[in-house]
C-alpha cells in the first residue's frame, strides 16, 4: 500500500527541458503502453489511440507549429494564479503566476487585449528538446451510452492518462503533459503533421524524456483530505 501512494505522491509535472540526446527506450514505452492497455474505461470501451513520435523529423515540424495566444486561456489561467510561494501554499490549490508571461498575470488587466499584444508561441516551446510525444488520441463521434457530452469518456481517458503517468513516473522517465496540443488552431496542424484522421480528436499530448539538470524546482500543493471530504452528508467533516 504504501509502495502505491509513495508513488502516486511522487508523480509531478516535469516541465525542464529534457535532454533529446538521452531517448526512451522502447521497452520502456511499452510498458507505458501497457499500462493505457490496463486503464478502466467507461463500458469497456477502450476509447483511445496513442499516437507514439519519437521521429526526430516529425518532432522537428511539431515544434514549428505555431500557438497564438486565447484570450479565454489567458482569462481562465488568470483565475487559477497565485503570485507567491506564501499564497501558493495558503491556499492549497492552483499554481504559481511566475510560469506566465508578466502580462498575463496582471490584476484588471484586459485580457483581449493582452492576447491580441502577445506574440505567438511554438510549440517546440513547451517541448523543450523532448526526445518522445505520446498523443492519445479518441473518436469524437462515439461516446460512453447516454453519457451527456461523453463525460464518462473523458473520465476513461484521463484514467489512461494516470496510468501512463505513474508508469513513466515507475520508470524515472519525466513526463509533461500539454495540453496546448488539444486548442483547436494546433490541434488541426498536429494531425496534419501525423496524418491523423479527420474524426479522431486529441484527448491529450505528453512529452517524456529525462531532464537536463536546472535546478528547476516549484511547489507542489495539494488541499488536506479534509478539505474535501464530506461525512455521510455533505458539509459534515469526516473526523
Ligand atoms: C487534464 C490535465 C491537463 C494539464 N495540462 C497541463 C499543461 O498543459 N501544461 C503543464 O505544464 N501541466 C499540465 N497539467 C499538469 C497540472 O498542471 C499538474 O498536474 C498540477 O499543477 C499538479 O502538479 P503536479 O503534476 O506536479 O502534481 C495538466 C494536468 C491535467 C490532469
Amino acid at each position: 500500500m504504501s509502495d502505491i501512494l509513495t508513488l502516486i505522491k511522487d508523480r509531478r509535472s516535469v516541465r525542464a527541458p529534457f535532454d533529446p540526446e538521452h531517448p526512451v527506450a522502447m521497452q520502456d514505452v511499452q510498458q507505458i503502453l501497457e499500462a493505457a492497455r490496463w486503464s478502466p474505461t467507461a463500458h469497456n470501451m477502450q476509447n483511445f489511440e496513442i499516437v507514439v513520435v519519437d521521429d526526430k523529423e516529425l518532432l522537428k515540424k511539431l515544434g514549428e507549429i505555431k500557438s497564438p495566444p486565447s484570450e479565454v486561456f489567458i482569462r481562465e489561467n488568470f483565475e487559477q494564479l497565485s503570485f507567491s510561494e506564501e499564497e501558493l501554499l495558503k491556499k492549497k490549490v492552483g499554481i504559481l503566476g511566475t510560469m506566465f508571461p508578466a502580462a498575463w498575470r496582471t490584476p484588471g488587466a484586459d485580457f483581449a487585449e493582452v492576447a491580441r499584444n502577445s506574440e505567438s508561441s511554438f510549440l517546440k516551446d513547451t517541448m523543450k528538446g523532448c526526445p518522445l510525444v505520446m498523443i492519445v488520441i479518441y473518436d469524437a463521434r462515439k461516446r460512453a451510452p447516454a453519457s451527456e457530452g461523453d463525460v464518462l469518456g473523458f473520465i476513461s481517458l484521463g484514467c489512461a492518462m494516470e496510468n501512463m503517468w505513474l508508469t513513466a513516473q515507475s520508470l524515472g522517465i519525466g513526463l509533461q503533459i500539454m495540453s496546448v496540443f488539444s486548442g483547436s488552431v494546433v490541434e488541426k496542424e498536429v494531425k496534419r503533421v501525423l496524418g491523423i484522421t479527420e474524426y479522431m480528436e486529441i484527448a491529450f499530448a505528453s512529452r517524456l524524456g529525462y531532464s537536463v539538470s536546472t535546478g528547476f524546482k516549484y511547489v507542489r500543493v495539494r488541499r488536506d483530505v479534509e478539505d474535501f471530504t464530506h461525512h455521510n452528508r455533505f458539509g459534515t467533516k469526516l473526523k
